[in-house]
């Protein structure tokens, strides 16, 4: 029975969708199939055998909830670090072809095919194994990280239908071949949270090698590799490209906030390296205030903005925002959309709402208690079902919180966050609840509660085996789409750690939670990329406590700055598909070389106005000779009139603030700016 509807499944899928469902224009299509589905869905009904202890739609109270996903967790974890490495290559049991720190989405090859490595999943699926694995050490997962940067460091450096390396653009590609080779087919691309998660990944390790005193191998193998993504990020942080769901073309507050952090940490990093990200340091503030402008009055956060017309905006796109941000040490932060913040948890209560009457597995269960939670409301792929990693990404943001709460011993109940509160405790009011108060406690009781339902809502549609697929049937609960999700299994762990109190290291949120005085979409700096020397790790370099506290953030000797950061805006009327780059004569602007010119940016580009700018960092004290070329959709090139232009960067203004010079976020780079238009 079971295989059954699988096959027709997946004959319809063929006939549907790639992968991930990926082109915007194929709604329609889709909606057409919809009664199709519905139909083989509910002839899945008896299909799925249920784990003893989960019988659906039986709501378990107080202590026998709790029991039911201790039991849960305990049974579960093994058989989900099991089938996560078995999803690694090259020796993982379910990737067998896959190259040496490749992760493959799904050993699934079809309906649907997710046999590629697509660098978010696997930046997602590394950032929690190295959150497990500098929790407790392990000589296996510190070869799986190993082998990953490895596979990171070729990636970044195949050309591929986003671009090269030369400018950055190549990193944008969202998914390879699980042998490490492009993939040529049609996509939707760039994907701009891969490069950003990827560092985050990198950093995470990196910083666990200074911890453990191997600041050389942090330094020389590591740092090449994760320079590159945080260019990128510096670079193309506010362009458009598509969301983590790889359906909207715009601007991804999931993508927008993964940058952010990767700025922030990685000007942590290269300050403890004793480099620097300086792009990372003068951008991280404006990426941080467009984050802002994603939080909509009405209490929640509109996941996409300039696309994605037609939804609410409701979108597990933010609960993963908010696990993925969270930072222990920053307490219920807002700006940074921390877990336990007024915003993330009314946020986090009207996407949770938004699936209340759109599922028939979550008729009749009341306000207040966990449901089956997707992508969002909208959804139609696979005809648009809950999805296993949502309802445990909703549990990690309310376990984080509980986290918080019981570090700090406070609640703070604000007039955003109240109707999220009043869900689980009625009475409640606005204000702050201490231990001396019984609130506080009946608020953690309740929250735990409500976070556990979300648990064990999964747990009751995972079959004994304890395997994990994509989705799970809107109508039925019965397993649907990918097999053996890597990403699936990834989100009970880290869920289920965080669950018994086991939080990550922090990203040096602190340094980078200020708004800037003003904010610019278009403070983006070009970066320079490399490909990376092979890396190749020494041997025996295990945990070593002894090493002794990591070095100082910030070092004490602030570097030189010799750098200028010159602005170059140019008004040039362009046409759809026409791009703007400056090519000039250091190789910053890529010796007269137009395959290697810099791109400019559109994002400030109005039809009054259009103008298309980028900054780059060039040598103080030089004489630069440049000119601004068009770059047609086909690729040729239109050459601006002579004679040349030129610029001298001036020396005097390289002068910098002492915050840039130290490696501190925030701060601003000498600055000049060119106005130019097209001649
Ligand atoms: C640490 O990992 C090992 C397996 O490598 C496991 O057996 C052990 O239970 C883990 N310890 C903790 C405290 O998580
Ligand atoms: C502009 O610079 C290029 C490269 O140095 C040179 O070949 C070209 O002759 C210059 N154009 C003019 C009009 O001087
Ligand atoms: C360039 O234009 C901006 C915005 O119009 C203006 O503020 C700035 O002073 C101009 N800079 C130069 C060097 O002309």
């Amino acid at each position: 029975m079971a295989g059954l509807v699988v096959q027709l499944q997946g004959h319809l899928q063929d006939h549907l969708l790639p992968a991930h469902f990926n082109a915007s224009g194929l709604a329609t299509t889709v909606t057409a199939m919809l009664s199709s589905l519905l139909v083989l869905g509910s002839c899945a009904v008896q299909a799925v055998v249920g784990r003893p202890d989960a019988t659906p739609h039986v709501r378990r109270e107080g202590a026998v909830l709790k029991r039911s996903v201790d039991s849960f967790i305990q049974t579960e974890t093994p058989i989900a670090w099991n089938k996560l490495l078995c999803n690694i290559g090259p020796s993982g049991c379910a990737a067998s072809g896959a190259a040496s720190g490749a992760v493959i989405a799904s050993p699934s090859k079809s309906s649907p095919d997710y046999w590629y490595a697509w660098t978010r999943d696997a930046a997602l699926v590394l950032t929690g194994i190295v959150d497990s694995f500098a929790h407790n050490y392990s000589s296996t997962l510190q070869t799986t990280i190993q082998n990953y940067i490895t596979a990171q460091a070729k990636l970044q450096g195949i050309t591929n239908p986003s671009g090269s390396l030369t400018n950055g653009a190549g990193l944008g590609e969202p998914k390879f071949m699980v042998g490490l080779t492009q993939f040529t087919g049609e996509w939707g691309r760039p994907q701009r949270d891969g490069p950003p998660l990827r560092a985050i990944a990198m950093i995470r390790y990196a910083r666990w090698l200074v911890e453990n005193g191997y600041k050389a191998t942090a330094k020389d193998v590591v740092w090449p590799v994760i320079k590159n993504d945080l260019a990128y990020t510096a670079q193309y942080w506010s362009e458009t490209g598509f969301d983590l769901w790889e359906e909207v073309p715009g601007n991804s507050f999931f993508t927008v906030a993964a940058s952010h952090r990767a700025l922030v940490e990685g000007a942590y990093l290269a300050a403890q390296l004793g480099t620097e990200c300086r792009a990372c340091i003068t951008t991280a503030p404006h990426v941080l205030c467009y984050q802002q402008s994603f939080w909509n009055s009405g209490g929640y956060i509109v996941s996409n903005l300039n696309g994605g017309s037609g939804r609410s905006g409701k979108d597990a796109n933010s609960i993963l925002t908010s696990i993925h941000t969270f930072d222990p040490a920053v307490g219920c932060d807002a700006t940074t959309f921390q877990p336990c913040s007024d915003k993330a948890l009314s946020n986090l209560k009207l996407y949770v709402d938004s699936f209340r009457s759109t599922y028939a597995i979550n008729a009749g269960i009341p306000q207040g208690q966990a449901i089956a939670v997707g992508r969002y409301s909208e959804d139609v792929y696979y005809s648009g079902n809950p999805w296993y990693l949502a309802n445990f990404a909703v549990a990690e943001q309310l376990y984080d919180a509980l986290y918080v709460w019981k570090k700090e011993s406070s609640i703070t109940v604000t007039a955003t966050s109240l109707a999220f509160f009043k869900d689980l405790v009625p009475s409640i009011t606005a204000g702050t609840y201490t231990p001396s108060s019984s609130t506080y406690q009946t608020i953690l009781t309740a929250v735990a509660a409500y976070a556990d339902g979300f648990m064990d809502v999964a747990d009751a549609r995972i079959p004994a085996s304890g395997a994990i697929a994509e989705q799970y049937d809107r109508n039925n609960g019965s397993p649907l789409s990918a097999a053996d999700l890597t990403w699936s299994y990834a989100a009970f762990l880290s869920a289920a750690d965080r669950r018994a109190g086991i939080v990550p290291a922090g990203w040096a949120a602190e340094n980078g939670k200020t708004l800037p005085a003003t904010c610019s979409r278009s403070a983006q700096v070009a970066g320079t990329y490399s490909l990376a020397a092979t890396p190749v790790f020494p041997a025996g370099q295990t945990e070593n406590p002894s090493a002794g506290p990591a070095p100082s953030p910030f070092p004490s000797g602030c570097l030189a700055a010799s750098e200028v950061y010159v602005t170059f805006n140019e008004k040039a009327t362009t046409e759809w598909g026409q791009n703007v780059k400056v090519v000039g004569s250091v190789p910053q602007l890529g010796s007269w070389n137009v395959a290697n010119a810099v791109p400019l940016s559109a994002v400030g580009y109005t039809s009054s106005n259009p103008t298309w700018s980028i900054t780059v960092p060039l040598t103080a004290g030089t004489t630069v000779a440049y000119k601004y070329v068009k770059v047609n959709a086909d690729g040729s090139v239109v050459w601006e009139s002579d004679p040349n232009r030129s610029l001298v960067v001036t020396a005097a203004a390289a002068a910098t603030s002492t915050a840039v010079t130290c490696g501190q976020v925030g701060g601003a780079c000498a600055a000049q700016t060119v106005n130019d238009t097209w001649r």
